[in-house]
């Protein structure tokens, strides 16, 4: 019980890592605030969370003993992210952590100049500005209370390219850039930010995570035999499991972590030591 007397705010809780992270925590005694778009985003060519995978995720937390408050909320709605925050101050008596876990992986599959303008605006507002929206309404409670833990889900495409994918890689690179930057801003008020970089992630049905298939698909590979392609990649000859992610997570989340910030950590099977 790593996380017992702390809340958490994950954002992208309904499905995939974000509710594997949920889970995990929630078995470590934290209490959830749970925040998901639950609806489809134009220009995303996949479906994205639904209301009930949100409420599932909340449900299976609930189980374990947390308290939990579910809420829709878009990343890339400024006053939408302030009012999240101030709800979920409401119900608890602070915010110890915060999981900016919400990301998309498509529009993608064009070179650099084959882009359009609405694509690459709407995958930075998602997967960077969205991280950078949930650390500006939740940090200022963080310094109050002197105490604060911040992890951002980047990406093995945050540290090295990937052909036809440059808005998400440039997004997942930025996030990095946001981790160290904010890493010394909040240093001296004891909030640690630091960063996840996942490789291949299975999409375990028990989550329901579609990510990696929806990256197959949007680089043009078959969606059927995709996680052999992902795998011919990986040293450890095995795709990321999302508990995987969700141990490191709960890890940096907790106490035995506090001197860890500006770290960037890969949970990657050695793919970017190759
Ligand atoms: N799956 C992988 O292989 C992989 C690898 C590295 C990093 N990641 C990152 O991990 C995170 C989670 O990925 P996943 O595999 O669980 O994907 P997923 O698509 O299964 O889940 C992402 C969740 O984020 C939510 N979301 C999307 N846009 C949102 C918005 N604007 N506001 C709020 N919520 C929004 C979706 O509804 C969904 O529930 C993402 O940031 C992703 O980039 C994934």
């Amino acid at each position: 019980m790593t996380l017992k007397g702390k809340t958490a705010v994950i954002t992208g809780a309904a499905r995939g890592i974000g509710r594997a992270c949920a889970v995990r925590f929630a078995r470590e005694g934290a209490d959830l605030v749970l925040l998901d778009i639950a609806a489809d985003l134009p220009g995303v060519g996949y479906p994205l969370g639904s209301r009930d995978q949100l409420d599932h995720t909340a449900e299976l937390c609930e189980r374990e003993g947390a308290a939990v408050l579910a809420a829709p909320l878009d990343v890339r709605d400024p006053a939408g992210v302030d009012a999240a925050v101030a709800a979920a101050l409401d119900r608890f008596h602070g915010i110890d952590v915060l999981v900016n876990n919400a990301g998309i992986a498509a529009p993608s599959g064009r070179a650099v100049h084959e882009i359009g303008e609405p694509d690459w605006a709407l995958m930075l507002d998602v997967d960077l500005s969205g991280a950078w929206r949930m650390i500006k309404a939740v940090a200022p409670g963080m310094v109050e209370r002197r105490s604060g833990s911040v992890i951002n889900l980047s990406s093995t495409a945050g540290l090295v390219g990937y052909r036809n994918f440059s808005a998400y890689v440039a997004a997942k690179h930025g996030l990095v850039g946001l981790t160290r930057a904010a890493a010394l801003d909040y240093a001296p008020h004891r909030v640690r930010v630091n960063a996840l970089c996942p490789g291949s992630v299975r999409d375990d049905p028990l989550v329901e995570g579609r990510m990696l298939v929806e990256i197959a698909r949007s680089l043009d590979l078959p969606a059927a035999g995709h996680e052999e392609i992902f795998l011919r990649d990986q040293p450890t000859n095995a795709l990321i499991e999302p508990t995987a992610v969700a141990g490191a997570a709960a890890w940096l989340a907790g106490d035995d972590a506090w001197q860890m910030t500006g770290a960037v950590l890969t949970v990657d099977g050695g793919f970017t030591s190759r």
